[in-house]
């Protein structure tokens, strides 16, 4: 008979125990999205933006900060102009510049990640891309654009005041398409990213506010560089303008870009340019993406934002991927790296207990040929310390 008792004893205990884990489970499913597997998107567009955050541990032991890294090489294409190519598409179908079913072809001057998403995109949506670029281009980012099956013209490398460099070759071939197809059967739009404002206000409403709730609105600093500045004008213009935080905004320039005397000193000016002698490249960088010598509309849209500049150099960067690489696996891109020296510096500044993000914009594995070539060289044994030096 105690025998008997015991038995249904344990057995009601296991059938509320089940009863519960399948309440829990059931609201697991139900109420705890956050840490829900997402569910399945109805096309590759979709999977673009929500990327993760990662704590950069190395770092932020180092330095007593918290230092985060903002996953932007996680979307489909691999960088965070995946978002800023989707806009543009989008707001050209608003204007119906270009029309879902339709033959129509996106146009743009890029030496770097937004051709290789705007190809991307175009393929996911029924359009197609025509990318003007460097004849010097890294091999991968060309194989990547024509394995895309984007129709690439290859230009030399000019000043943008030439004709033929390689942006205004892009608006030159989107007019010469609408000019041939004036009764619209074909259509077609220039991107230009460096001006569409369709660039910053989709870090506006998106990376912005995605990093206030990821870091539930307590962030004392944040990181970017600056390409077209459409990163750091709508995610700054977001976290100080809406959401009313109040961090510092700090531009990470490369060498050779004028970016750093324009927010430290007003004036848009980098040394090298006093030597007068024509340079290949408008930055003598091996930083890809970031760096340039004037000012567009999207810049523009977010300076006032931006309360300074740190300066890294090309070989800070290189020891920098190196380190976060072996140190905390993360294997990034030249502009990211740049963004994680300038974070060790601001660390310093703000002092322990602070919490920064940097703009993770692209992996390293699009920079095999050129910065990683030498980033691999770099001694896999150095201390921090080294790599700020
Ligand atoms: C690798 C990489 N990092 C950073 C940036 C800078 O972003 P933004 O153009 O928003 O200033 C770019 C821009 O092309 C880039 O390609």
């Amino acid at each position: 008979m105690g025998q008997h008792s015991n038995l249904s004893l344990l057995s009601s205990v296991v059938t509320v125990g089940s009863l519960l884990f399948g309440a829990y489970s059931t609201y697991q499913l139900l109420y705890c999205k956050s840490d829900e597997i997402s569910k399945p998107k109805d096309g590759v567009e979709e999977l673009i933006g929500n990327t993760q955050m990662v704590k950069i541990r190395s770092l932020s032991n180092a330095t007593g900060a918290e230092i985060y890294a903002k996953l932007e090489l996680g979307n489909p294409a691999g960088s965070a102009k995946d978002r800023v190519a989707l806009n543009i598409i989008k707001m050209a179908e608003k204007r119906g510049d270009l029309v879902r079913g339709e033959p129509g072809w996106v146009f743009e001057g890029t030496s770097g990640s937004t051709g290789i998403s705007i190809a991307m995109i175009c393929n996911a949506l029924g359009y197609r891309a025509h990318i003007s670029l460097p004849d010097d281009t890294s091999l991968e980012k060309l194989a990547l654009l024509e394995s895309l099956g984007a129709t690439v013209n290859k230009v030399k490398p000019a000043s943008i005041v030439d004709p033929n460099q390689y942006v205004n070759a892009a608006k030159k071939a989107c007019e010469t398409l609408l000019r041939e197809n004036e009764d619209g059967s074909v259509k077609g739009v220039f991107a230009d990213q460096f001006e569409n404002e369709a660039n910053w206000r989709v870090h506006y409403e998106t990376t912005g506010p995605e990093i206030y709730k990821q870091m539930e609105g307590r962030i004392d600093g944040f990181i970017a560089g600056c390409g077209t500045g459409g990163t750091i004008s709508g995610v700054s213009k977001y976290l100080k303008e809406k959401a009313n935080v109040s961090c510092k905004v700090v531009l990470a320039d490369p060498q050779g870009s004028g970016f750093y005397n324009r927010i430290n000193h007003g004036v848009m000016y980098d040394f090298v340019e006093k030597e007068g002698t024509r340079r290949r490249h408008q930055v003598d960088t091996i930083i890809e993406g970031i760096g340039l010598n004037r000012i567009t509309k999207n810049f523009r849209k977010g300076e006032t934002f931006i309360d300074s500049s740190i300066r890294v150099s090309d070989q800070q960067a290189l020891d920098m991927a190196k380190y976060l690489s072996v140190n905390d696996g993360l294997f990034v891109g030249s502009s990211t790296a740049i963004n994680a020296v300038a974070a060790v510096k601001l660390a310093k500044e703000l002092g322990p207990g602070s919490r920064i993000v940097i703009i993770a914009c692209d992996s390293g594995s699009r920079h095999l040929s050129k910065f990683w070539k030498e980033a691999r060289e770099v001694n896999r044994d150095l201390t921090l310390e080294q790599a700020m030096h």
